[in-house]
């Protein structure tokens, strides 16, 4: 063998020896190929810890079972929903012998039994802890104790963790974000990553490096929390359309950007409203984690967050996140999605509030859908028959007052398969 081709052969091994190590130090699970779908306390529930005053709505085993119970009776298990997912005030205020504990009181079984309870619905388990001296809500975090906590967590059958980011500096996050990402895959057990860092730092670049957080988490929170507000929903839809270049580069199978809980079915929103946030949080690959009362929601809110068209737009598997095309003077925004097998997902957007049905005329090639000249457009919220355009064609729609219209569109070419995809025949 020659010298030189030796060398090369040596360097190569030595290369790949290098990319696989620096994998197993970065995050390997092989998680999250699609956007996570579950449901999470916090926005509905916060930190209720009176279970004397609120005994069905304080963060407690109970509330955590009777979602599991819902979620396995209700549809929302087979509609994709799948993990139940804690939030802060989970714990007891000390850790007993360097570990964490739930709070004996709220979760007098632990939290192992709880975790056996919701996987015996078919479901998954998430959990929430910070990289912090203390979580945002004061109690024990995880700074220190990385290892121990990440088998604490495995050991009790965790599936995914949210990991907060109050009571650190920048430089113990930039440190400790890949410190956990490490101490959970050195478990064994595959357990989703979602890292609230990029949230602390302003959200954008030179801040966040996307590129190191793509390696590192499954996903991240990018921007402020949601509030049971509508306005709360337009600034996020407007913050990710202003930022679409950063954030869409970022995302994809295994890493997706996420704004937040959808609050459909809580207090807030009308019903035009909520199909903008769930049909919005589609169009953006977002997860769809609903932190809502499933006991007492209504039907309305119940069949907006289990459309499937709606949510088979969420779960495509190219993973692309939609951008915003059109973002007119008169309050409409015109956003696109690619899907696989040349397909789109498109949302024009009302935030008109003059009090009667907007016309807006629009056509295809301006939401940058131009690969095949014809598509078919099938209305995924109110079902219209489905209707054929070209790209050029003018089409025109009535919109309601912060409404949304949601349309498949699909290349002509692959209209039969899609339909029965879609189970629109
Ligand atoms: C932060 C997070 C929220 C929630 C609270 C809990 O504010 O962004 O989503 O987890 O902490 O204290």
């Amino acid at each position: 063998m020659h010298l030189r081709t030796f060398i090369v052969g040596v360097s190569c091994i030595v290369i790949l020896i290098c990319i696989a190590s620096d994998n197993v130090n970065g995050l390997n699970n092989g998680l999250v190929r699609t956007p996570p779908m579950g449901w999470m306390a916090w926005e509905r529930f916060r930190c209720v810890t009176d279970c004397e005053t609120f005994p069905d709505d304080c963060i407690s085993e109970k509330l955590f079972m009777d979602m599991a119970d819902r979620m396995a009776a209700d549809g929302w298990r087979d509609a994709g929903y799948e993990y139940i997912n804690i939030d802060d005030c989970w714990m007891a205020m000390e850790r007993v012998n360097g570990s964490l504990v739930g709070d004996p009181k709220r979760f007098p079984h632990g939290i192992k039994y709880l975790a056996d309870y919701i996987h015996s619905k078919g479901l998954k388990f998430g959990i929430y802890e910070d990289y912090g001296t203390k979580t945002c809500g004061g109690y024990p975090g995880s700074e220190g104790y990385e290892s121990v906590d990440a088998k604490t967590f495995a050991d009790w059958g965790v599936d995914y963790l949210k990991f907060d980011g109050c009571y650190s500096n920048a430089t113990a996050k930039r440190a400790g974000y890949p410190l956990m990402g490490k101490a959970l895959n050195a478990t064994g057990r595959p357990i989703a990553y979602s890292c609230s860092w990029p949230a602390y730092l302003g959200g954008l670049p030179p801040k966040v490096n996307y590129t190191e957080l793509e390696i590192l988490c499954n996903l991240w929170r990018n921007y402020g929390d949601i509030q049971d507000s509508w306005s709360d929903v337009l600034d996020i839809v407007d913050w990710w359309g202003t930022n679409q270049d950063v954030l869409v580069a970022a995302a994809g199978p295994g890493h997706f950007n996420d704004p937040d809980m959808i609050i459909v079915g809580d207090y807030a929103l009308s019903y035009d409203q909520s199909k903008v946030q769930f049909g919005m949080w589609a169009i953006l690959a977002a997860p769809l984690f609903m932190s809502n009362d499933l006991r007492t929601i209504s039907d309305e809110a119940k069949s907006i967050l289990q459309n499937k068209y709606v949510i088979a737009i969420n779960q495509d598997a190219a993973g692309i996140q939609g951008k915003r095309y059109i973002n007119s003077n008169s309050k409409i925004q015109g956003w696109s999605r690619p899907l696989e097998r040349g397909q789109f997902a498109v949302a024009i957007l009302s935030t008109r509030t003059d009090g009667f049905p907007h016309k807006f005329t629009y056509t295809l090639s301006q939401l940058n859908i131009t690969t095949s000249s014809h598509y078919m457009l099938y209305d995924v919220y109110d079902g219209q028959p489905a209707a054929l355009h070209g790209v050029l064609d003018n089409i025109t729609l009535y919109l309601n007052p912060n409404g949304i219209k949601m349309y498949f569109v699909a290349p002509t070419s692959l209209r039969r398969r899609h339909n029965e995809d879609m189970g629109i025949l």
